[in-house]
C-alpha cells in the first residue's frame, strides 16, 4: 500500500498532487455553510499550529475534547483526497458545525462557495526561508511528493513556483489583496511565535468570543511547541506511515537537532546532548549547563542552519523582485 512518488501534475496552471486532482470537481461542488470557519496557508506555514488553537477555541480550552480525534480529522483538510481514506469533502460533509476548514489553495482556486456563504477565513504566512526549509524535509517524508532531489536544487524549484501549491510569492500576495472583500484575518508565524498571547487575543476578537484568562493560558500552554510536539492528535503520528514516514523527519521537526555551542578554538561546534550532560553530572544538570541545553522554541530562522552565503544572497535578491510594490514585508535577513 505504499504511496510512490510520482510527479506534480497541474491545476489550472498550478502544481498540484495528481490524486488531489481527481478529488478536484468535489471541491469545486463543496458547499461552504455561513459558519465555516477556513483556516488558510501555503503548506508548512503554521497550519497545525493554527488548528490546535482554533479547535482549543472552539472547546473553551478543554483540552481532553482536543485529544478526541487526530488534528486531520478534527480539521479536515478540504481538498485531501488519497487512496484509501476518506477524502477532505467527504470528512467535512460528516461534521456537525460549526466546522474549521483547512486549505492550502491559492485565493483564485477557492470554490465560489466559501465567497457566497461569507465565511470568516483566518490566513497565516510565514517567512519563506523557513517555509522552503520545513518543505524540504516534508517532501522527503510525505511520500505523495515527488524527489525533493538535494537542497540546492529544491531551492530553485521553490523560488521557480514549482512546488506543490505552486509560487509562494502568489500565494501570499493574493491572499493579502483579498483581505478588503473578504472577512479574513492575516497573522504571521513569526508574531505568534514571538507572542502568540497577543495574537491569540487578535483571533478572539475577530471570532467575536470572549474567554476567561485562565482559558486563554490553558489554550497557550497546549498549543506551545512543546506540547504538540509530544500529542499524538496534534503531531501526525498516527497519520498512516504509507502516507508520512516520521522516521525520515518528524512532522514537528525542530527540538530533535541538538544545539552547537562556541567549541575551544573559536568555531561552533555540535553541542553536549542532554544525556550526556546528565552523565557528566551524575544525573543533576547543573543551571549553568542548561543554558546550553537546546531550546525547542527556536524554530523561527532554522533556514541559517541550511543556506550557503551564496543561495542567501541568491534568495534575497529573488525576494526583492517578487515582493516589490507590495506592502507585505516578512523578516528574512539575519
Ligand atoms: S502543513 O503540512 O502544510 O499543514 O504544515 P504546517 O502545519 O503548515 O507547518 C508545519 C510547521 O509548523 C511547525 N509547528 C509549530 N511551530 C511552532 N509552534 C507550534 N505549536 C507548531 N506546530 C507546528 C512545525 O514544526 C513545522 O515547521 P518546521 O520548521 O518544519 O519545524
Amino acid at each position: 500500500d505504499e504511496v510512490g512518488r510520482e510527479d506534480l501534475g497541474s491545476l489550472h496552471g498550478i502544481p498540484f498532487y495528481k490524486s488531489f486532482i481527481e478529488g478536484w470537481p468535489q471541491v469545486e461542488a463543496f458547499q461552504a455553510r455561513h459558519d465555516d470557519l477556513l483556516i488558510a496557508t501555503y503548506p508548512k506555514s503554521g497550519t497545525t499550529w493554527l488548528s490546535e488553537i482554533l479547535d482549543m477555541i472552539y472547546h473553551d480550552g478543554d483540552v481532553e475534547k482536543c485529544r478526541r480525534d487526530a488534528i486531520f480529522n478534527r480539521v479536515p483538510f478540504l481538498e485531501m483526497k488519497a487512496p484509501k481514506i476518506p477524502s477532505g469533502v467527504d470528512l467535512l460533509e460528516k461534521t456537525p458545525s460549526p466546522r474549521l476548514v483547512k486549505t492550502h489553495l491559492p485565493v483564485q482556486l477557492l470554490p465560489a462557495s466559501f465567497q457566497e456563504k461569507d465565511c470568516k477565513v483566518i490566513y497565516m504566512a510565514r517567512n519563506p526561508k523557513d517555509v522552503v526549509i520545513s518543505y524540504y524535509y516534508f517532501y522527503q517524508m510525505a511520500k505523495i511528493h515527488p524527489d525533493p532531489g538535494t537542497l540546492a536544487e529544491f531551492l530553485e524549484t521553490f523560488m521557480n513556483g514549482k512546488v506543490a501549491y505552486g509560487s509562494w510569492y502568489e500565494h501570499v500576495r493574493g491572499w493579502w489583496e483579498k483581505r478588503q472583500e473578504k472577512r479574513l484575518l492575516y497573522l504571521f508565524y513569526e508574531d505568534m511565535k514571538k507572542d502568540p498571547r497577543r495574537e491569540v487575543q487578535k483571533i478572539l476578537q475577530f471570532l467575536g468570543k470572549e474567554v476567561p484568562e485562565e482559558t486563554v493560558a490553558r489554550i497557550l500552554h497546549h498549543t506551545s511547541f512543546q506540547e504538540m510536539k509530544k500529542n499524538p492528535a496534534a503531531n501526525y503520528e498516527t497519520m498512516p506511515s504509507s502516507l508520512m514516514d516520521h522516521s525520515l523527519s518528524p512532522f514537528m521537526r525542530k527540538g530533535r537537532f541538538r544545539p552547537v555551542i562556541l567549541g575551544q578554538w573559536g568555531g561552533w561546534v555540535p553541542g553536549p546532548t542532554s544525556a550526556q550532560i546528565a552523565d557528566v553530572c551524575g544525573g543533576q544538570i547543573l543551571p549553568h549547563v542548561l543554558s546550553h541545553l537546546p531550546t525547542p522554541k527556536g524554530i523561527s530562522g532554522d533556514w541559517k542552519n541550511h543556506f550557503t552565503v551564496a543561495q542567501n544572497e541568491c534568495f534575497d535578491r529573488h525576494y526583492q523582485q517578487h515582493m516589490a510594490g507590495s506592502e507585505l514585508c516578512f523578516q528574512t535577513e539575519v
